[in-house]
């Protein structure tokens, strides 16, 4: 079949999920990737094109580890899939659950796996709710969050997310799920306010949220260590020992969502470590199997669990389970990840290439359209503006953001705009220096081709 022909069809019967389908019924496929090697994807065109996104954030390791893929065909070879219900296991996730909650922060006892972060959250939303009905407060069920969080697509996951979009016309969120603001420093702070100071407003608000749900019916405050979906908004100076700080005085539930930050990309194995975080539980995902397989989990406290374990004198079987829950290709390909990272010491290697990075990314703050650039680790933010003085963001229908996108995609980067008009970057972690250099240079003449679009 034609290059022609399968983008037609791509247009003609594939309905993408956070796609503008106008455009693509219209256009077609923005990109239609048939290999990838390293930190490179390949287009059927032909182009070479480095994957500033690593996917969607979970690529850690690049394209065509034969590591993983020779692990994941040995599992296919040996049991291709078993079952996690009924007590039923396999020695390959067994063994991984007690690889993770080794590696995990906090005292976490306990694994249970799902196939994405969206039935990750989900499924501790609804263990939330189910233990705190074993522990006789059946009406501690509002889930707190902040504005641009992203925590995944199904119904609760969506609605204790913060993004707009995914709520408009879908009816959500559904209720019980409250919102607290989104630390963006750079675009929210008042004049002269100091980060610290703007993180104590930030810990204030959280704190009139808690007090108009009601402390007793607070489930949980959910948050990622630094936003992802939310346009990568790394959280201000003193922004977490103050919400901490409230956290701790109404003695609520602390979930991470650790599904972007985990293993490596903050340049810890865990945000939780970078920045202090003390969880009550975790979920993990993407570089969790290097994003070669779908898998997630979720990690909890063994007070947590036997919690759980006490609705099984009345009720019995744990009612909430995913047929691929625990898949053994995804388990065996998740431990070969964790021999990987192990071996090749990725996280020392994300410290010693971050400031190439980070600086690299930090000098682009100098060009007309970029009014912010934060970052840590080889995960950074920048944010477009049309009037650097002022920090007033462009038209959204001028759609800014994706024109840079667009325009970095034909200088070979890949790289994602997230409203409002901010640029996420955040390549596969074992990117080398010279990588990092090239794919900072096509973002510099991606930044040059918009503003030149935009008439200047
Ligand atoms: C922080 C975070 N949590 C959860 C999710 C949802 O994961 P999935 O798309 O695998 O359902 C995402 C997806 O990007 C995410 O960025």
């Amino acid at each position: 079949m034609s290059t022609a022909d399968t983008h037609a069809l791509d247009a003609r019967r594939h309905v993408h999920g956070q796609t503008d389908l106008r455009r693509h019924d219209a256009d077609g496929p923005t990109a239609m990737v048939v290999s990838g090697q390293g930190v490179t994807i390949t287009t059927d065109d032909g182009r070479e094109i480095i994957d500033g996104f690593s996917g969607l954030g979970c690529a850690s390791l690049g394209y065509s580890n034969r590591r993983l893929a020779d692990a994941a065909h040995r599992q296919l070879a040996t049991l291709p899939y078993a079952p996690t219900f009924y007590g039923r296991s396999h020695p390959t996730v067994a063994t991984l659950a007690d690889r993770l909650v080794a590696l995990a922060p906090g005292g976490m006892s306990r694994a249970m796996f799902q196939c994405s972060g969206s039935e990750a959250t989900d499924s501790l939303i609804k263990l939330l709710w189910y233990r705190n009905s074993a522990r006789g407060e059946p009406e501690r069920r509002t889930l707190v969050s902040r504005w641009r969080g992203y925590y995944g697509n199904t119904v609760a996951a969506v609605s204790v997310s913060g993004q707009p979009h995914m709520h408009a016309r879908f009816g959500l969120p559904l209720e019980g799920f409250a919102k607290t603001e989104t630390p963006n420093y750079y675009l929210n702070h008042r004049d002269g306010e100091s980060e610290e100071e703007f993180s104590a407003r930030m810990a204030a608000d959280l704190e009139r949220v808690i007090v108009e749900n009601g402390p007793d019916r607070i489930a949980a405050f959910f948050a990622e260590p630094m936003q992802s979906g939310g346009g990568a908004i790394k959280p201000p100076e003193g922004y977490w020992p103050a919400m901490q700080a409230v956290i701790k005085r109404y003695g609520i539930h602390f979930h991470v969502d650790e599904v972007v930050c985990g293993f490596g990309r903050t340049g810890n194995r865990w945000g939780s470590e970078t920045w202090g975080l003390e969880p009550d539980s975790i979920t993990s995902a993407k570089a969790l199997t290097a994003g070669y397989f779908p898998m997630s989990a979720l990690l909890m406290k063994e007070d947590f669990y036997s919690d759980i374990v006490r609705n099984a004198d009345e009720v019995g079987v744990l009612g909430h389970g995913f047929t691929y829950a625990g898949h053994p290709v995804g388990a065996a390909v998740a431990m070969e990840a964790l021999d990987i990272y192990d071996e090749i010491d990725l996280i020392g290697h994300v410290r010693s290439v971050s400031s190439r990075f980070l600086d690299g990314c930090q000098a682009l703050g100098d060009h007309p359209l970029v009014g912010d650039v934060r970052g840590v680790g080889l995960f950074c933010g920048i944010q477009l503006v049309e009037n650097k003085a002022t920090r007033a963001l462009f038209d959204p229908a001028r759609k800014v953001g994706r024109l840079v996108q667009d325009c970095a995609h034909d200088r070979g980067l890949y790289l994602r705009s997230i409203d409002p008009d901010r640029i996420s970057f955040m390549p596969p972690l074992i990117i080398d220096a010279d990588e990092i250099d090239e794919a900072v240079r096509r973002l510099a003449g991606a930044l040059d081709d918009a503003w030149k679009h935009l008439g200047h």
